[in-house]
């Protein structure tokens, strides 16, 4: 018998302390737990190497198209009907070297200095990074994991102005753990278009969500939405492709989209997507959905034992993750400074967290800490371990 990729011996901990950066293994001192970037410590699953094997074995590494392989445009417009029933055709896929990147280019194709887009409060930092990169300004819009649309809404008619060009989401949300329903998001998404707004929505967690919760696109919902929102997408989450850069958008409406491949450069050749990267995606696609299916199976027992560990921790309050491998719990019962904890505890108890400062996920993110569970069993249960006698010494 197989040992499951995800059991406690899976994970390749001298390797991870060499290759795992952002905040992981490689920078933090030997004897440091770090359940801090989003980033599974589980090896890529072995169809995708077999892959990468093959491709390079072969020998041929050419330029490839600016939009990217055609082969991996078809298998993501194959994926995203079969996964979400979202009905696109492979032209709307363009590649992208990352979900990062990928909102970093219709950031600089569609905003222009001073104008204004709406994101939640919190959210991860790349929304505010790269709004602002494009010289555009990020508006905050107070949410939490009860947020009701009416009340999201709410917040968005108090802070639209003239200047407010798009709507950027984040579903399922890092780090608020939501999967937004369908009703919410219709809602929603109807205010953005009567308000003439365009929505990238940012999916890449897409594929990490518990039953009985299930992801909906949102250019899924109807044609008119689909014409105004252009979806990110991404392999680092689902299958741990974070070093290999890739990611894609997907946009229905061929001039939207031909301003973006414009603004990405790629025909130039100044940007592109690594065919290396592209044809590991094939691979997850095409061969990797038992093995992504096991990662969230796992993933789910994660969650609920980091919740039963968090119930000893006095006073703190979370809200169970519907999606994602974060949670974020409310700390403000043991500390009011979270980056001060956070120090605590790496200095005290050897595991790093991520705190819940205003450069990380926005002022909305005050007196909470995120952790990431993508781990093995054993080295979450050790970093409890470590942190519960530390917790009661503050406690
Ligand atoms: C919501 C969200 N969007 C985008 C990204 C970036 O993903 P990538 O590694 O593809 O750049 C992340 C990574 O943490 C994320 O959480």
């Amino acid at each position: 018998m197989t040992s499951s990729p995800f059991s406690d011996d899976a994970v390749p901990l001298e390797l991870l302390r060499k290759r795992a950066f952002n905040l992981r293994w490689a920078q933090q001192p030997s004897d440091v737990i770090p359940l801090t970037a989003a980033d599974p410590d589980f090896p890529v699953c072995p169809a995708i190497q077999e892959q990468l094997i093959r491709y390079v074995r072969e020998g041929v590494l050419s330029y490839g198209p600016p939009e990217g392989l055609p082969q991996f445009r078809e298998a993501v417009a194959q994926w995203m009907w079969v996964t979400r029933r979202l009905d696109c055709t492979s032209e709307a896929v363009f590649a992208t070297d990352s979900a990062a990147s990928a909102m970093a280019v219709v950031a600089r194709a569609c905003l222009e200095r001073s104008d204004e887009v709406l994101i939640s409060d919190p959210v991860d930092f790349l929304f505010h990074h790269t709004i602002e990169r494009a010289g555009a300004v990020p508006v905050r819009v107070s949410s939490s994991p009860a947020t009701s649309a009416e009340e999201f809404i709410a917040g968005m008619e108090a802070r639209v102005t003239p200047r407010t060009r798009m709507l950027w989401l984040c579903n399922p949300h890092n780090p608020l753990g939501v999967v937004y329903p369908r009703k919410w998001l219709q809602s929603v998404a109807e205010w953005a278009l009567r308000h003439n707004l365009r929505i990238l929505s940012d999916e890449i967690w897409s594929d990490v969500v518990y039953a009985p919760h299930g992801h909906v696109s949102l250019a899924s919902l109807s044609a008119e939405i689909a014409r105004s929102t252009v979806t990110v997408y991404g392999f680092s989450k689902n299958f741990a492709l974070a070093g290999l850069r890739v990611g894609c958008i997907v946009c229905g409406d061929p001039a939207w989209r031909k301003q973006i491949i414009a603004a990405s450069d790629a025909e130039s050749t100044v940007y592109g997507v690594s065919v290396l990267s592209q044809v590991a995606v094939i691979a997850a696609l095409q061969q990797g959905r038992n093995w992504l299916a096991e990662f969230v199976r796992h993933l789910r027992g994660q969650r609920d034992y980091v919740l039963e560990r968090l119930m000893r921790w006095p006073g703190v309050t979370v809200h169970p993750p519907q999606g994602t491998y974060v949670v974020f719990p409310c700390i403000r019962s043991l500390s009011d400074d979270a980056e001060k904890f956070c120090d605590y505890l790496r200095e005290d108890a050897r595991v790093a967290l991520v705190p819940g400062a205003e450069r990380w996920f926005g002022p909305g993110a005050s007196g909470h800490v995120r952790i990431c569970f993508a781990t093995s069993r054993r080295i979450l249960q050790e970093a409890f371990d470590r942190m519960e006698p530390a917790i009661e010494a503050i406690a």
